[in-house]
């Protein structure tokens, strides 16, 4: 193989110019490389950037955790990557490409990466259990009336009787609701009141100053049953009033004996 070195090898030189269509590997570090491709091809570049900040704030939107959202945009960018370089591995002759050319490319890659690194991840184990364990015992909730709108607002997440649908089978939602029951049961799980009340006392709280249910749980009109009118709110609330350990200062507290009266 003929040597790289020239007088001038501090000159920086698109490796894709190089004249050997023998020699199908690129030279470069690849940050060089991939700052010449973006400088080359600014709509593609443009195109990808705006791809990404769609699908970040998509996923801030609907609930989705970053810290899924970016492995897998990470994971399509990569298989995306490879393809175009075995592609490029086949046309060395080719030394670059029209813009609208190199768009089509770019988006078969990144179109073939989404549904390869879609396939790849529906094998993770994770936010397959779909765990209903029984629980230890619920609040005396004050009424009927009370713990229905409780399960129809609160018990997705808050229980043990979550009700899982069936895209809740499909990556990467299935990891989302695990880790939302997961964080949820962990702060109070209504299913195991009698044993571990968590942050119940935080219940009328977080009802009335509308952090709960999380706005994303009814976005695109899902969970319609969750999303609570005004008069639905009040009624919750009242019911809660009169049942034990919803507040910090009402029913009983958390140490101080859950007897009943004798
Ligand atoms: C989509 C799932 C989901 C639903 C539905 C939901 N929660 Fe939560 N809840 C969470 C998650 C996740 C957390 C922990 C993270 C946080 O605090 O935002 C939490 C936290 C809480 C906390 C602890 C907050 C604190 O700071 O002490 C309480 C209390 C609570 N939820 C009550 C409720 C009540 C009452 C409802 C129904 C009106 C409800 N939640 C509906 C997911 C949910």
């Amino acid at each position: 193989m003929a040597s790289h070195r020239t007088e001038a090898e501090d000159q920086p030189m698109p490796a894709s110019s190089a004249h050997s269509p023998a020699a199908p590997r690129h030279d470069g570090d690849p940050v060089r490389r991939a700052v010449t491709t973006a400088t080359t091809h600014p709509v593609v570049t443009t195109l990808v950037v705006i791809g990404i900040a769609l699908a970040i704030a998509f996923s801030i939107y609907v609930g989705l955790d970053l810290f899924f959202t970016i492995p897998i945009l990470v994971m399509i960018g990569v298989v995306a990557w490879g393809l175009h370089w075995l592609w490029r591995r086949r046309r060395p002759a080719e030394p670059s490409l029209s813009n609208a050319a190199a768009g089509r490319v770019g988006f078969a890659a990144v179109a073939i990466g989404a549904v390869l690194t879609f396939g790849a991840i529906q094998l993770a184990p994770y936010g397959r259990s779909h765990s209903n364990p029984s629980g230890t015992g619920e609040p005396q909730w004050a009424s009927a009336r009370t713990r229905e709108l409780m399960k129809d607002a609160c018990y997705s997440c808050h229980s043990n009787e979550v009700h899982y649908p069936p895209y809740a089978s499909i990556a990467p939602i299935s990891w989302m609701v695990q880790r939302h029951v997961d964080e949820a049961r962990e702060k109070v799980n209504y299913s195991n009141f009698a044993t571990d009340p968590g942050e119940a006392e935080n219940t009328i709280e977080v009802i009335e100053n509308g952090e709960m249910p999380p706005s994303y749980f009814t976005r695109f009109g899902l969970h319609s049953e969750a999303k609570l009118t005004d008069a639905q709110r009040k009624e919750l609330i009242d019911g809660l009033r009169a049942t034990p350990g919803m507040s910090e200062g009402g029913g009983q507290r958390r140490d101080g004996g859950r007897g009943d009266g004798d």
